[in-house]
């Protein structure tokens, strides 16, 4: 069965029991503090779970992109050792919220499992939780008894916490689970190893495919569980491991899903897979890897310095990397797997398709771009081994490497032990054990649980009609950072308080008591669904009603730069093409950024097009026309443009002025006439066929203006107020150059007429013809001097000084080349001796050297000394 008719046969058997089919949310969060990816299926309703909004449906089933390389879920340093971890992975899920429990999410699997697929029942083992006495839970004899119906009993085990007790961090909706494995060993292999005692045991062909989690806990910030009001199911099935069983394959890496991949690694590097386990493991990271990365860039993540980014570029330093060393690929080559993966996956992840061409180009650059430093990393590491005496280099020096370059120790060692070199390890962890230290110090935060006030569930935002509303408590927490220090974080019963989401930065204002007294909230953020206010101390009475009150300004220069982002895109889009598309962007008070696709650079003509067309929208005063709730089909259908990171069950509200229609959760103007004026400030690039303009408006680009004149008149009054500035200034220009002409002719003249009186200064001491002064000259005629005298007089050995400032020395000798050749003079050494006394220091060839030092002082020393070195 392939991979494709394996996905579609899971959801629809789902949909068969009444669940409704979602496509997968995008693997990338854009507006979660506490992710940075979808690491796992429930993610994406993460805020059903905790009750913070109700979804539509009670019964869900998707196919949802993962991504497994940071926080508590990490399998990064596994990938390419085993053949069944990977970073992205698809997750096949069904869930009910308060719907359904143990009995269908177990019978449901089974009959999928043994019924549709017709997975042999010997080969099936399930896992029940055994109860943990420090949480106080029991067995899980509901699930045991089910299973019973289903399976043999000596094919159910009991599982430990850490494998049968499912939890999406540290705090939250948790619960005991039961995971079906699958032995797909040989009959002979069975026979001499019983499969019960491998389960869970790491084992290549005994593996976990299923993991259904009965969520019935909540577990609150002090370790202590408490029963969830509503129970839920969530279930997650590795896709990739579920091919490999149907696919009677005894790896993931041996399924469709892969082998196109390694197939194409095959042609490319004229290496064969399955011949050697170092290649095998090279070609299983690569393969991996192209698939997280293009996955995340299609989805809106770019490589970058820091936060999801960074952790992007590492995934794909560490393909290129494992190419660079055992598949010897020195050039960029991973780029080329983008179009094989858009070929194979595209039906299923349209968006992969449709992006194929930023995602070839972007892997492509970081490629050049890491190998670039690879060779640096390369030169430096020669010469710490050529510093090193022993056989061992330095551990700091390698992680000094590792730090600033990204090369990592496994390839420092492997280049060293070529060389006959090995690596103090010790001392290259303990650099990283210090720099690690120092970023958990930096980023330690502790947070409290909820305080619950009023039981409330739907935080109301009423933030785009009015500015200041009477506002409850309904609950709070308190949360110890270190860079902060302590905060609150408040939930209202309604709010008018925007978020950061969507580019947006959150709003700040404050909240004011009834007899006067003012706390101040700092940002605003959404969390699971929830609208968080920070403040840096609570209101003494916590039951009265406040009046929260939006910093007006804050929000309306914010909403100037949003809706001057939507008229940005517009004409992005109307005057380079519709294959621009939003990448990024930011809007704050003070300016906007916006990154978009788009190849090559925006010329000045159409960059001032661009403003142009802004600024013509924004004088024809377009109203906001704003539709609330709609659904995202209705949208789109009228046109509107949908950005990335919208996921199912999202509200959809669009945002039209004029002919700019978007899906937009974000505040704007009234009428465009309130953004005053647009303008450009910069424009660049961000990455390989990204651009970035930055921009401003409204009372920014007053302030702009004013600077701008207020320099211009400085300007101007510096030229004596000429009529034409520019003509005046070109002028001048015009006037400078003829004027550095004349200097150099001044100058050659000038060193022409020395050059005779040097001349005259020559003295002869033992056989060599001497001289030793300080000149005034630049050091271009000094050379030309000494060479000049060189040709003229024999056995020339001269010492010029020259004393360009008070600060600054320079000594400079020329020794004729059969002195310095045939009677050891040494020019290089007479200027780095002679240089310590004008405290620097320099050198050179034997016949010709210069030294420039500090001291000026130093100079009548200097030339007084150059003669003992006549012999
Ligand atoms: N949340 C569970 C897991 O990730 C099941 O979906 O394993």
């Amino acid at each position: 069965m392939k991979s494709q008719e394996i996905r579609t046969k899971f959801l629809e058997f789902y949909k068969s029991k009444q669940h409704e089919i979602v496509p997968s949310a995008p693997m990338v969060l854009k507006n979660d503090p506490t992710l940075m990816f979808t690491n796992s299926g429930m993610a994406p309703f993460k805020e059903y779970f905790l009750g913070n909004a109700t979804p539509k449906s009670t019964r869900i089933s998707d196919s949802q992109k993962c991504l497994r390389v940071s926080g508590k879920h990490n399998d990064l340093e596994e990938v390419g050792y085993d053949t069944y971890h990977h970073t992205m992975f698809e997750m096949l899920g069904n869930w009910s919220f308060g719907d359904y429990f143990k009995k269908e999410a177990i019978a449901w699997a089974w009959e999928l499992l043994t019924e549709v697929y017709k997975i042999p029942k010997d080969i099936l083992y399930v896992t029940v939780f055994e109860g943990d006495e420090k949480d106080g839970t029991k067995m899980d004899q509901e699930a045991y008894d089910i299973w019973k119906e289903y399976i043999s009993e000596d094919r159910i085990l009991m599982g430990n916490k850490k494998d049968n007790f499912w939890e999406m961090g540290d705090q939250g909706p948790c619960g005991p689970c039961s995971e079906i494995h699958v032995d797909i060993r040989s009959e002979e292999e069975k026979n001499k190893v019983d499969g019960k005692s491998l389960v869970n045991e790491d084992h290549p062909q005994v593996v976990e495919i299923w993991n259904l989690v009965f969520m019935q806990f909540n577990r609150k910030a002090n370790g202590s569980l408490e029963e969830l009001p509503a129970k839920h199911i969530d279930t997650g099935m590795g896709f990739e491991r579920l091919c490999m069983v149907l696919q009677g394959v005894q790896s993931n890496y041996d399924t469709d899903v892969f082998t196109p991949l390694i197939r194409e690694i095959e042609t490319i590097t004229g290496i064969e897979y399955g011949k050697d386990e170092k290649i095998d493991i090279a070609i299983r990271v690569i393969a991996d890897h192209v698939r997280a990365v293009s996955f995340a860039i299609a989805d809106g993540q770019l490589p970058s310095n820091n936060g999801a980014g960074y952790v992007i570029r590492r995934i794909l330093r560490r393909a290129i990397r494992y190419g660079f060393t055992f598949l010897n690929k020195k050039e960029p080559f991973i780029y080329k797997l983008a179009e094989t993966l858009s070929h194979q996956m595209g039906d299923a992840f349209p968006e992969i398709r449709k992006q194929d061409t930023l995602v070839h180009n972007v892997i492509k650059e970081e490629e050049q771009s890491f190998l670039r430093t690879l060779d640096q990393g390369l030169l430096l590491l020669d010469k710490v081994i050529e510093g090193t005496k022993g056989k061992e280099v330095s551990g700091k020096k390698a992680f000094e490497l590792y730090d600033t370059y990204g090369f990592p120790l496994d390839l420092t060692q492997l280049i060293a032990r070529e060389k006959g070199y090995e690596i103090n390890e010790e001392e290259f962890k303990a650099g990283m054990k210090a720099q690690k230290d120092r970023s958990r110090a930096a980023s330690a935060s502790e947070t409290g649980d909820w305080v619950v006030l009023i039981e409330d569930e739907t935080e109301e935002f009423v933030g785009y009609d009015a500015l200041q509303v009477d506002v409850k408590l309904t609950r709070y927490r308190k949360v110890t950072t270190k860079k902060d220090g302590d905060q609150y974080q408040l939930v209202f019963n309604m709010t008018p308080f925007y978020p950061e989401g969507g580019g947006q930065v959150g709003d700040k204002g404050y909240l004011e008591t009834s007899n006067g007294d003012i706390i101040y909230i700092l940002d605003t953020k959404k969390e699971n669904n929830v609208i968080i206010h920070f403040a840096k101390n609570l209101p003494k009475n916590l039951n009265e009603t406040f009046k929260a009150v939006v910093n007006d300004e804050f929000r309306n220069l914010s909403a100037s730069n949003h809706t001057a982002t939507h008229l940005l895109h517009q004409a992005l889009r109307t005057i380079l093409g519709t294959h621009v598309e939003q990448k990024g962007s930011l809007v704050s008070p003070d300016y906007l950024r916006f990154d978009f696709s788009h190849f090559s650079k925006v010329d000045k003509d159409q960059l001032a097009e661009i403003e142009e067309f802004v600024n013509a929208r924004i004088r024809e005063n377009l109203p906001l026309e704003e539709k609330r709730n709609i659904p995202m089909q209705q949208a789109i259908d009228e046109g509107a443009i949908a950005l990335f990171g919208e996921k199912y069950g999202d509200s959809v509200r669009a945002i039209r002025f004029g002919q700019s229609m978007e899906l937009c959760g974000g505040t704007h103007v009234q009428q465009t006439g309130d953004i005053w004026y647009f303008k450009i400030k910069s424009e660049g690039a961000v990455a390989a066929g990204i651009r970035r303009i930055e921009a401003i408006t409204n009372v920014a680009v007053g302030e702009y203006f004013e600077n701008v004149e207020r320099n211009f008149s400085e300007v101007k009054a510096l030229l004596k107020n000429p009529k034409d500035v520019a003509k005046s200034v070109s002028s001048l220009q015009d006037e400078n150059a003829a004027l550095k002409k004349q200097i150099e002719q001044l100058l050659k003249d000038k060193a022409k007429n020395m050059k005779g009186d040097l001349k005259n200064q020559i003295t002869e001491i033992n056989g060599v013809n001497f001289l030793a002064t300080k000149v005034d000259l630049d050091q271009g005629s000094i050379k030309n001097i000494m060479f000049e005298l060189g040709g003229e007089v024999d056995n020339l050995f001269v010492l010029f000084a020259t004393a360009p400032s008070n600060e600054k020395a320079m000594l400079t000798c020329y020794i004729s080349k059969d002195l310095a050749n045939e009677k050891g003079y040494d020019a290089g050494k007479v200027v780095r001796e002679l240089g310590k006394l004008i405290h620097g220091g320099g050198g050179g060839q034997n016949f010709f050297a210069t030294a420039g030092g500090k001291n000026p002082g130093g100079i009548p020393k200097a030339l007084e000394r150059a003669k003992d070195y006549i012999v």
